[in-house]
């Protein structure tokens, strides 16, 4: 990592904070961390080790899933404290050797960062001593088109990740910005969407008399409808 570039030595970033700038070596080649993503959302992720059998399961399901990502104009970042021959070395026995549920011949094609240093992982909070000092635990973070942190999930060690879900977070990011609206508990797209709340006394009273444009099940809850390919194509452009 170069030395000249603004990471905290250990922190613990925010929701909201701009995403903690980097140079590193990856397996395609040298990244600027955001700037080079600048325009695209982007997923860092972080995992314990190369050679292991969950980080196997997780890199084969996120590389088989990478066009879902990449249609919704999200980039995947990798990262683990192992060097970059054991990336290549790692990546390559997956492509040539493992065959998983279904899933063979998967070529990571996402950039795969090598910290040996560990300075990236503790600017990001991925190191945390009580599950382990020498490992990353399993961060996810998603960094917004402007390079802001919008979302941050830590799994331990021994529980693999969700790529679903971590889809059904991008869409439904996109989905807020666009639309100026939240998203409900389980919302897939095609469910209903939350309003924001009333901001005064007649803005509230207006939604409970006008049945029509959304439901209100109290003045401060109100949801609307937006279908499934309207969202779909304010994420994918399709
Ligand atoms: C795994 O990926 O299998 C793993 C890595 C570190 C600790 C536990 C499990």
């Amino acid at each position: 990592m170069d030395p000249t570039t603004s990471v905290q030595p250990t922190s613990m970033p925010r929701i909201g904070d701009k995403a903690p700038a980097f140079k590193a070596v990856t397996t395609q080649g040298e990244t600027n961390f955001p700037e080079q993503f600048a325009g695209s959302w982007v997923i860092l992720f972080s995992h314990p080790a190369d050679f292991t059998p969950v980080c196997t399961s997780e890199f084969m399901t996120f590389a088989t899933l990478e066009p879902k990502f990449t249609e919704a104009n999200c980039k995947l970042v990798g990262l683990s404290i192992d060097g970059l021959y054991s990336h290549i070395a790692w990546l390559r026995t997956i492509k040539e050797k493992i065959e998983y549920k279904g899933m063979k011949n998967v070529e990571v094609t996402f950039p795969l960062i090598e910290d040996i240093t560990m300075e990236i992982a503790k600017a990001y909070g991925m190191i945390q001593p009580g599950e382990s000092s020498t490992k990353a635990v399993r961060a996810v973070f998603v960094i917004d088109p402007k390079g802001i942190i919008r979302t941050i999930i830590y799994y331990p060690l021994s529980l693999g990740r969700n790529f679903d879900e971590l889809y059904r977070v991008i869409v439904a990011l996109q989905t807020a910005d666009q639309f100026k609206i939240a998203t409900p508990a389980d919302w897939r797209p095609g469910d209903d969407v939350i309003v924001p709340t009333a901001g005064s006394c007649g803005v509230a009273k207006e939604r409970m008399e006008n049945k029509e444009a959304m439901h209100c099940y109290d003045w401060f809850f109100c949801t609307k409808k937006l279908d499934k390919e309207t969202v779909m194509k304010a994420v994918t452009g399709k």
